[in-house]
């Protein structure tokens, strides 16, 4: 099968799954106060790639652990990313109308229910960590992988790399501070779906567990600087978000700094780096392989 082939059976298998998550863990329209889980549902069940617990399955394959034990995390990082999304298209952050082809949370329903969805999306995703009996870990796994979780999503991780986003607007970074802020605000969910997936499998060893941290790492920030270079020159429409915002607020982008081809050659570096990391790992990180040659060529 060729690779593109593989690639998008696999991305939609892993799709699947999480969707079929998404929907039993969101609380129904139905249940009370229902104004706040429709818009929780219309931000999580929305479409995206879904690329986050797409890596935690690939992971899972690489490391041999099946699929059913990693339905709780690969649906965790799905909602601390969902609820990310949420709260960085509000007006204090990059004041967005449009998310996944449709109107942001806030502007289809308002302010206040934006910034409650994405409280309460980001508990339900400790919740689905906390209750996913289905991972067969033990006690010490659990509270690792809990652990790693709410490292990558706080003040040290995702929102921390949020913070030095919104503080660099209209500032001239240098490549290894933009680096620091791509690392967090995008890298360090990335890691974590890695991390999480290798957590439950104790014996693999430090070597493999280091190597798809590496791997991990390299990916996170040619994920980033493929969205930013999306910002230039991709298409409203294939994105499902407004083109061109970054430059519109003068924030500190790759393309920016090092220009669409310095950018570019950035990500390919990237992505060679991120290959050399599973030089140790047979076919069965192929699907690792794939997501990463995918991360740097998207049009989306
Ligand atoms: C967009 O993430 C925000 C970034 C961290 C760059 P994605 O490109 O994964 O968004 P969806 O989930 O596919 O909509
Ligand atoms: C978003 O980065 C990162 C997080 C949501 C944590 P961007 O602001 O570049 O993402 P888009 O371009 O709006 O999707
Ligand atoms: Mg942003
Ligand atoms: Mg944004
Ligand atoms: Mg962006």
């Amino acid at each position: 099968m060729a690779m593109n082939e593989a690639l998008s059976e696999f991305m939609q298998q892993c799709r699947e799954r999480v969707e079929s998550s998404l929907e039993h863990i969101l609380p129904s329209n139905s249940v009370l106060p229902t104004r706040l889980h429709e818009a929780m549902r219309y931000s999580a069940l929305s479409g995206g790639k879904r690329i986050r617990p797409t890596l935690v399955y690939a992971t899972g394959q690489a490391v041999d652990v099946s699929p059913e034990r990693l339905d709780s995390p690969a649906v965790a990082v799905e909602l601390i990313h969902a609820y990310s999304l949420v709260h960085d298209d509000l007006p204090a952050m990059d004041d967005d109308d449009l998310r996944r082809n449709q109107p942001t949370c806030h502007k289809a329903y308002d302010e206040a229910t934006a910034i409650l969805v994405g409280d309460a999306l980001q508990a339900l995703a400790f919740q689905a960590l906390c209750c996913g009996n289905s991972m067969q870990a033990d006690a010490e796994t659990h509270i690792k992988m809990l652990e790693t979780l709410t490292r990558a999503s706080g003040s040290r991780g995702m929102a921390g790399g949020q913070a030095i986003d919104l503080e660099s607007v209209g500032k001239e970074l240098n490549l290894a501070e933009l680096e620091i802020l791509h690392i967090h605000k995008t890298g360090a969910l990335i890691r974590a779906a890695v991390h999480l997936a290798t957590l439950l499998n104790p014996q693999i060893g430090q070597e493999k567990i280091q190597a798809l941290d590496r791997y991990a790492k390299c990916v996170g920030l040619a994920f980033q600087i493929r969205d930013d270079i999306l910002d230039v020159e991709g298409d409203t429409e294939i994105l499902g978000k407004t083109q061109g915002k970054d430059s519109a607020q003068d924030k500190p982008t790759y393309p920016a700094l090092l220009g669409l081809s310095g950018a570019r050659e950035k990500a390919e570096e990237l992505l060679a780096e991120s290959l050399r990391c599973l030089a140790q790992f047979g076919d069965e990180a192929d699907p690792l392989r794939w997501i990463a040659k995918y991360i740097i060529g998207r049009s989306r």
